[in-house]
Protein backbone atom coordinates (compact mmCIF):
# COMPACT_ATOMS: atom_id res chain seq x y z
CA UNK A 1 0.00 0.00 0.00
CA UNK A 2 1.53 3.83 -0.96
CA UNK A 3 1.69 6.26 1.82
CA UNK A 4 1.28 9.88 2.30
CA UNK A 5 2.39 12.59 4.54
CA UNK A 6 0.05 13.94 6.47
CA UNK A 7 -0.73 16.14 9.93
CA UNK A 8 -2.47 14.07 12.08
CA UNK A 9 -3.80 16.20 15.38
CA UNK A 10 -3.56 13.56 17.68
CA UNK A 11 -5.27 15.63 20.70
CA UNK A 12 -5.93 19.32 21.09
CA UNK A 13 -2.98 21.26 20.65
CA UNK A 14 -0.61 18.39 19.16
CA UNK A 15 0.08 17.83 15.76
CA UNK A 16 2.32 14.60 14.61
CA UNK A 17 3.36 14.25 10.79
CA UNK A 18 3.19 11.12 10.06
CA UNK A 19 3.48 8.28 6.93
CA UNK A 20 -0.40 7.32 6.69
CA UNK A 21 -2.30 5.20 3.77
CA UNK A 22 -2.88 7.17 0.29
CA UNK A 23 -6.19 7.41 -0.21
CA UNK A 24 -7.41 5.58 -3.05
CA UNK A 25 -10.29 7.15 -5.17
CA UNK A 26 -13.41 5.23 -5.24
CA UNK A 27 -15.68 4.76 -8.45
CA UNK A 28 -17.28 8.28 -7.90
CA UNK A 29 -14.14 9.99 -6.28
CA UNK A 30 -11.10 11.76 -7.68
CA UNK A 31 -7.77 11.75 -5.78
CA UNK A 32 -6.24 15.34 -5.33
CA UNK A 33 -2.45 16.20 -4.90
CA UNK A 34 -2.93 19.36 -2.92
CA UNK A 35 -0.59 22.01 -3.44
CA UNK A 36 -1.67 24.50 -0.38
CA UNK A 37 -3.95 24.37 2.58
CA UNK A 38 -4.72 27.90 4.64
CA UNK A 39 -5.04 27.55 8.01
CA UNK A 40 -8.60 29.24 9.13
CA UNK A 41 -10.36 30.31 12.65
CA UNK A 42 -11.86 27.23 12.95
CA UNK A 43 -8.98 25.44 12.22
CA UNK A 44 -8.09 26.89 15.60
CA UNK A 45 -11.25 26.15 17.52
CA UNK A 46 -10.13 22.45 16.07
CA UNK A 47 -6.38 23.05 17.15
CA UNK A 48 -7.78 24.10 20.55
CA UNK A 49 -10.08 21.44 20.97
CA UNK A 50 -13.04 23.79 20.77
CA UNK A 51 -14.77 22.46 17.76
CA UNK A 52 -15.09 19.03 16.68
CA UNK A 53 -13.05 16.97 19.39
CA UNK A 54 -15.19 14.45 18.49
CA UNK A 55 -13.46 13.70 15.60
CA UNK A 56 -9.66 13.12 16.58
CA UNK A 57 -7.37 11.62 15.98
CA UNK A 58 -8.18 13.46 12.37
CA UNK A 59 -6.41 15.49 9.88
CA UNK A 60 -7.91 18.72 9.71
CA UNK A 61 -7.19 21.22 6.95
CA UNK A 62 -10.47 22.36 3.83
CA UNK A 63 -8.99 25.49 2.41
CA UNK A 64 -6.99 23.66 -0.10
CA UNK A 65 -6.15 23.32 -3.95
CA UNK A 66 -4.02 20.94 -5.86
CA UNK A 67 -4.48 19.07 -9.16
CA UNK A 68 -6.18 16.04 -10.23
CA UNK A 69 -3.77 13.00 -9.43
CA UNK A 70 -5.85 10.12 -10.07
CA UNK A 71 -9.90 9.54 -10.98
CA UNK A 72 -12.07 6.84 -9.85
CA UNK A 73 -13.76 4.54 -12.98
CA UNK A 74 -16.62 6.20 -12.57
CA UNK A 75 -15.31 9.89 -13.74
CA UNK A 76 -15.33 10.54 -16.98
CA UNK A 77 -14.69 14.91 -16.80
CA UNK A 78 -11.75 15.21 -14.70
CA UNK A 79 -8.40 14.90 -16.10
CA UNK A 80 -5.00 14.19 -14.98
CA UNK A 81 -2.44 17.18 -13.72
CA UNK A 82 -6.12 20.13 -14.04
CA UNK A 83 -5.92 22.52 -11.29
CA UNK A 84 -8.67 22.10 -8.98
CA UNK A 85 -10.65 23.84 -5.69
CA UNK A 86 -12.75 21.93 -3.97
CA UNK A 87 -16.43 21.74 -1.99
CA UNK A 88 -15.28 20.73 1.44
CA UNK A 89 -19.29 20.49 2.07
CA UNK A 90 -20.63 17.07 1.57
CA UNK A 91 -24.19 16.35 1.48
CA UNK A 92 -26.07 13.57 -0.04
CA UNK A 93 -27.23 15.64 -3.13
CA UNK A 94 -31.05 13.72 -2.50
CA UNK A 95 -32.45 15.63 0.40
CA UNK A 96 -34.37 18.93 0.66
CA UNK A 97 -32.03 20.78 1.80
CA UNK A 98 -28.93 19.84 -0.61
CA UNK A 99 -31.55 20.65 -3.47
CA UNK A 100 -31.70 24.40 -2.18
CA UNK A 101 -27.85 24.36 -1.63
CA UNK A 102 -28.22 24.27 1.76
CA UNK A 103 -26.37 21.53 2.62
CA UNK A 104 -24.94 22.18 6.11
CA UNK A 105 -28.87 21.22 7.16
CA UNK A 106 -28.40 17.99 5.48
CA UNK A 107 -29.04 15.03 8.05
CA UNK A 108 -25.97 13.10 6.45
CA UNK A 109 -23.34 16.41 5.46
CA UNK A 110 -19.60 15.76 6.54
CA UNK A 111 -17.27 18.71 5.83
CA UNK A 112 -14.22 17.50 5.04
CA UNK A 113 -11.34 18.08 7.51
CA UNK A 114 -14.09 18.64 10.44
CA UNK A 115 -16.11 15.95 10.72
CA UNK A 116 -13.44 13.32 8.15
CA UNK A 117 -10.02 13.56 7.19
CA UNK A 118 -9.33 16.73 5.31
CA UNK A 119 -6.61 18.73 3.62
CA UNK A 120 -3.05 18.87 5.84
CA UNK A 121 -1.57 16.24 3.86
CA UNK A 122 0.03 15.68 0.39
CA UNK A 123 -3.10 13.36 -0.58
CA UNK A 124 -7.09 13.41 -0.44
CA UNK A 125 -9.64 11.36 -2.22
CA UNK A 126 -13.07 13.08 -2.68
CA UNK A 127 -16.36 12.99 -4.18
CA UNK A 128 -15.66 14.04 -8.22
CA UNK A 129 -18.96 16.55 -8.27
CA UNK A 130 -16.88 18.76 -5.73
CA UNK A 131 -14.53 19.28 -7.76
CA UNK A 132 -14.08 22.43 -9.36
CA UNK A 133 -11.64 23.23 -12.71
CA UNK A 134 -9.35 26.30 -12.16
CA UNK A 135 -7.43 28.26 -14.43
CA UNK A 136 -4.16 26.70 -14.45
CA UNK A 137 -2.19 30.80 -14.58
CA UNK A 138 -4.02 31.47 -11.23
CA UNK A 139 -1.12 30.60 -8.73
CA UNK A 140 -2.25 28.10 -6.34
CA UNK A 141 -1.91 30.67 -2.81
CA UNK A 142 -4.84 32.41 -4.66
CA UNK A 143 -6.90 29.68 -5.39
CA UNK A 144 -6.39 28.42 -1.51
CA UNK A 145 -8.67 31.36 -1.10
CA UNK A 146 -11.60 30.22 -2.41
CA UNK A 147 -13.26 28.72 0.55
CA UNK A 148 -13.01 31.48 2.97
CA UNK A 149 -14.00 34.03 0.29
CA UNK A 150 -16.97 31.72 -0.77
CA UNK A 151 -18.20 32.18 2.56
CA UNK A 152 -18.21 36.19 2.05
CA UNK A 153 -19.98 35.48 -1.15
CA UNK A 154 -22.95 33.02 0.46
CA UNK A 155 -23.23 36.07 3.16
CA UNK A 156 -23.57 39.04 0.61
CA UNK A 157 -25.85 36.48 -1.51
CA UNK A 158 -28.24 35.99 1.26
CA UNK A 159 -27.79 39.75 2.70
CA UNK A 160 -28.79 40.84 -0.69
CA UNK A 161 -26.15 43.69 -0.99
CA UNK A 162 -25.97 45.50 -3.68
CA UNK A 163 -24.57 48.88 -5.22
CA UNK A 164 -25.03 51.91 -3.42
CA UNK A 165 -25.92 50.35 0.07
CA UNK A 166 -24.56 51.35 3.00
CA UNK A 167 -22.31 48.52 4.91
CA UNK A 168 -20.76 48.17 8.56
CA UNK A 169 -18.42 45.51 8.66
CA UNK A 170 -17.35 44.93 12.68
CA UNK A 171 -14.51 42.94 12.77
CA UNK A 172 -11.45 43.44 9.97
CA UNK A 173 -9.87 40.25 10.84
CA UNK A 174 -9.10 37.93 7.55
CA UNK A 175 -12.70 36.97 6.52
CA UNK A 176 -14.11 40.75 7.59
CA UNK A 177 -11.56 41.81 5.31
CA UNK A 178 -12.40 39.64 2.87
CA UNK A 179 -15.89 40.75 3.23
CA UNK A 180 -14.84 44.62 2.71
CA UNK A 181 -12.73 43.40 -0.32
CA UNK A 182 -16.23 42.03 -1.82
CA UNK A 183 -18.55 44.59 -0.73
CA UNK A 184 -15.82 47.14 -2.85
CA UNK A 185 -16.59 44.97 -5.69
CA UNK A 186 -20.37 44.87 -5.14
CA UNK A 187 -20.74 48.60 -5.38
CA UNK A 188 -21.29 48.99 -1.79
CA UNK A 189 -20.84 52.38 -0.54
CA UNK A 190 -19.81 53.82 1.99
CA UNK A 191 -18.33 50.71 3.65
CA UNK A 192 -17.51 50.91 7.27
CA UNK A 193 -15.46 48.97 8.98
CA UNK A 194 -14.24 48.67 12.79
CA UNK A 195 -11.74 46.81 14.48
CA UNK A 196 -9.27 47.23 17.42
CA UNK A 197 -6.24 46.88 15.90
CA UNK A 198 -5.07 49.78 13.44
CA UNK A 199 -2.62 47.31 11.92
CA UNK A 200 -6.04 45.55 10.60
CA UNK A 201 -7.79 49.00 10.24
CA UNK A 202 -5.07 49.85 7.91
CA UNK A 203 -5.66 46.98 5.74
CA UNK A 204 -9.28 47.52 5.36
CA UNK A 205 -9.15 50.48 4.07
CA UNK A 206 -6.18 49.23 2.03
CA UNK A 207 -8.97 46.69 0.84
CA UNK A 208 -11.61 49.05 -0.22
CA UNK A 209 -13.08 50.31 3.32
CA UNK A 210 -13.91 54.26 3.13
CA UNK A 211 -14.38 54.65 6.84
CA UNK A 212 -11.98 52.22 8.81
CA UNK A 213 -12.92 53.30 12.54
CA UNK A 214 -11.81 51.91 16.34
CA UNK A 215 -15.17 50.62 17.70
CA UNK A 216 -15.52 53.51 19.76
CA UNK A 217 -15.94 55.68 17.07
CA UNK A 218 -18.33 53.50 15.14
CA UNK A 219 -21.82 54.27 16.13
CA UNK A 220 -20.93 58.09 15.29
CA UNK A 221 -19.22 57.33 11.85
CA UNK A 222 -21.99 55.41 11.08
CA UNK A 223 -24.65 58.04 12.29
CA UNK A 224 -22.65 61.07 10.40
CA UNK A 225 -22.33 58.75 6.91
CA UNK A 226 -25.76 58.07 6.86
CA UNK A 227 -27.38 61.36 8.13
CA UNK A 228 -28.65 59.48 11.24
CA UNK A 229 -30.45 57.01 9.69
CA UNK A 230 -28.12 53.75 10.39
CA UNK A 231 -26.58 51.30 7.32
CA UNK A 232 -28.57 49.49 5.34
CA UNK A 233 -26.28 45.84 6.51
CA UNK A 234 -24.48 45.30 9.06
CA UNK A 235 -22.54 42.26 9.57
CA UNK A 236 -20.91 40.80 12.50
CA UNK A 237 -17.40 39.48 11.39
CA UNK A 238 -16.00 39.01 15.06
CA UNK A 239 -18.35 36.78 16.99
CA UNK A 240 -19.59 38.63 20.13
CA UNK A 241 -22.99 38.31 21.36
CA UNK A 242 -22.34 42.30 22.18
CA UNK A 243 -20.92 43.81 19.35
CA UNK A 244 -24.60 41.77 17.77
CA UNK A 245 -26.49 44.06 20.30
CA UNK A 246 -24.70 46.89 18.82
CA UNK A 247 -25.25 46.15 15.13
CA UNK A 248 -28.81 46.54 16.03
CA UNK A 249 -28.28 49.41 16.94
CA UNK A 250 -26.52 50.51 13.44
CA UNK A 251 -28.82 49.40 11.51
CA UNK A 252 -31.53 51.71 9.94
CA UNK A 253 -35.24 50.86 10.05
CA UNK A 254 -35.80 48.22 7.45
CA UNK A 255 -32.00 47.18 7.81
CA UNK A 256 -30.39 44.19 7.64
CA UNK A 257 -28.26 42.10 10.44
CA UNK A 258 -25.90 39.93 9.03
CA UNK A 259 -25.52 36.88 11.54
CA UNK A 260 -21.98 35.49 10.86
CA UNK A 261 -19.19 35.79 13.60
CA UNK A 262 -19.84 32.56 15.19
CA UNK A 263 -19.79 32.77 19.22
CA UNK A 264 -20.22 30.35 21.82
CA UNK A 265 -22.97 27.78 21.35
CA UNK A 266 -25.07 29.49 24.99
CA UNK A 267 -24.96 33.15 23.30
CA UNK A 268 -27.90 34.72 22.54
CA UNK A 269 -29.48 37.66 20.22
CA UNK A 270 -32.43 39.41 21.00
CA UNK A 271 -34.43 41.70 19.16
CA UNK A 272 -37.60 43.73 20.13
CA UNK A 273 -40.45 41.68 18.75
CA UNK A 274 -42.56 45.37 17.76
CA UNK A 275 -39.73 47.32 16.19
CA UNK A 276 -38.67 44.36 14.28
CA UNK A 277 -42.12 44.17 12.88
CA UNK A 278 -42.99 47.92 12.41
CA UNK A 279 -39.30 48.77 10.59
CA UNK A 280 -39.63 45.34 8.79
CA UNK A 281 -35.96 44.86 9.65
CA UNK A 282 -34.13 41.59 8.75
CA UNK A 283 -31.88 39.09 10.84
CA UNK A 284 -30.39 36.26 8.84
CA UNK A 285 -27.62 33.75 9.31
CA UNK A 286 -25.40 32.33 6.94
CA UNK A 287 -23.03 29.58 7.02
CA UNK A 288 -19.99 28.08 4.81
CA UNK A 289 -19.72 28.61 1.11
CA UNK A 290 -21.11 25.98 -1.19
CA UNK A 291 -22.19 25.04 -4.31
CA UNK A 292 -22.78 28.44 -6.50
CA UNK A 293 -21.11 30.24 -3.35
CA UNK A 294 -17.71 28.00 -4.28
CA UNK A 295 -17.75 28.83 -8.43
CA UNK A 296 -18.63 32.00 -7.24
CA UNK A 297 -15.76 32.69 -4.96
CA UNK A 298 -13.16 31.36 -7.95
CA UNK A 299 -14.37 33.31 -10.67
CA UNK A 300 -13.85 36.40 -8.86
CA UNK A 301 -10.31 35.30 -7.95
CA UNK A 302 -9.33 34.48 -10.91
CA UNK A 303 -10.57 37.64 -12.47
CA UNK A 304 -8.23 39.68 -9.43
CA UNK A 305 -11.42 41.13 -8.28
CA UNK A 306 -9.94 40.39 -4.52
CA UNK A 307 -6.55 41.67 -3.56
CA UNK A 308 -4.67 38.83 -2.64
CA UNK A 309 -1.24 40.55 -1.69
CA UNK A 310 -2.43 40.74 2.08
CA UNK A 311 -3.52 37.40 1.89
CA UNK A 312 -0.36 35.35 1.02
CA UNK A 313 3.35 35.06 2.13
CA UNK A 314 2.67 33.27 5.28
CA UNK A 315 3.82 29.83 4.25
CA UNK A 316 4.83 26.67 6.63
CA UNK A 317 5.79 23.08 4.89
CA UNK A 318 3.63 20.60 6.21
CA UNK A 319 6.23 19.20 8.25
CA UNK A 320 6.58 22.61 10.63
CA UNK A 321 2.56 22.76 10.95
CA UNK A 322 2.97 22.45 14.62
CA UNK A 323 4.83 25.95 14.55
CA UNK A 324 2.43 27.29 11.89
CA UNK A 325 -0.45 27.05 15.01
CA UNK A 326 1.42 27.29 17.53
CA UNK A 327 2.67 31.03 16.53
CA UNK A 328 -0.73 32.10 14.68
CA UNK A 329 -2.29 34.24 17.89
CA UNK A 330 1.44 35.88 17.43
CA UNK A 331 1.40 36.99 13.76
CA UNK A 332 -1.63 39.34 13.10
CA UNK A 333 0.15 40.99 10.94
CA UNK A 334 0.02 37.18 8.28
CA UNK A 335 -4.04 37.65 7.54
CA UNK A 336 -3.78 33.60 5.94
CA UNK A 337 -1.27 31.34 6.68
CA UNK A 338 -0.90 28.49 4.36
CA UNK A 339 0.80 24.95 4.31
CA UNK A 340 2.65 24.12 1.29
CA UNK A 341 2.55 20.19 0.72
N1 LIG B 1 -20.70 32.23 9.10
C1 LIG B 1 -19.70 31.78 8.36
O1 LIG B 1 -19.87 31.21 7.30
C2 LIG B 1 -18.30 32.03 8.81
C3 LIG B 1 -17.22 31.67 7.98
C4 LIG B 1 -15.92 31.97 8.40
C5 LIG B 1 -15.71 32.60 9.61
N2 LIG B 1 -16.80 32.91 10.40
C6 LIG B 1 -16.65 33.64 11.65
O2 LIG B 1 -16.45 35.00 11.33
C7 LIG B 1 -15.70 35.64 12.34
C8 LIG B 1 -14.52 36.35 11.71
O3 LIG B 1 -13.58 35.42 11.19
P1 LIG B 1 -12.03 35.79 11.20
O4 LIG B 1 -11.31 34.58 10.71
O5 LIG B 1 -11.80 37.07 10.54
O6 LIG B 1 -11.84 35.93 12.79
P2 LIG B 1 -10.62 36.55 13.65
O7 LIG B 1 -10.91 36.15 15.04
O8 LIG B 1 -9.32 36.19 13.03
O9 LIG B 1 -10.79 38.12 13.48
C9 LIG B 1 -11.69 38.84 14.26
C10 LIG B 1 -11.32 40.31 14.21
O10 LIG B 1 -12.22 40.99 15.08
C11 LIG B 1 -11.50 41.98 15.76
N3 LIG B 1 -12.22 42.40 16.97
C12 LIG B 1 -12.16 41.87 18.20
N4 LIG B 1 -12.98 42.57 19.03
C13 LIG B 1 -13.55 43.54 18.29
C14 LIG B 1 -14.47 44.58 18.59
N5 LIG B 1 -14.93 44.78 19.81
N6 LIG B 1 -14.85 45.41 17.58
C15 LIG B 1 -14.37 45.24 16.33
N7 LIG B 1 -13.48 44.27 16.00
C16 LIG B 1 -13.08 43.43 16.98
C17 LIG B 1 -10.14 41.35 16.01
O11 LIG B 1 -9.14 42.34 16.27
C18 LIG B 1 -9.90 40.62 14.70
O12 LIG B 1 -9.22 41.41 13.74
C19 LIG B 1 -15.35 34.53 13.34
O13 LIG B 1 -16.30 34.51 14.37
C20 LIG B 1 -15.46 33.28 12.50
O14 LIG B 1 -15.71 32.15 13.30
C21 LIG B 1 -18.06 32.67 10.00
ZN1 LIG C 1 -12.44 27.73 7.12
ZN1 LIG D 1 -28.77 15.99 1.83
Amino acid sequence: MSTMRAAVLIEPGRFEVRDVPRPEPKRDEALIRIARTGICGTDMHIFHGHYAAESLPMIPGHEFTGHVAAVGAGVSDLSEGKPVVVDMNIGCTRCYWCRRNEILNCPEMQQMGITMDGAFAEYISVPARLVIPAPAETPAEVLALTEPLACVVRAARKARVTFGQTVVVIGAGPIGNLHVQLLRTIGAAPIIVSDISQARLDMAKEGGADIAVLPDQLQDAVQSATQGRGADIVIESVGNAALYAQAQTLMRKGGHLAVFGLTGPEETLSLDILTTILDENSVKGSVAGMGQDMHDALTLLTHGRIKTKAFTGADYPLEDIQAAFDSFADRPQDLKTQIVM
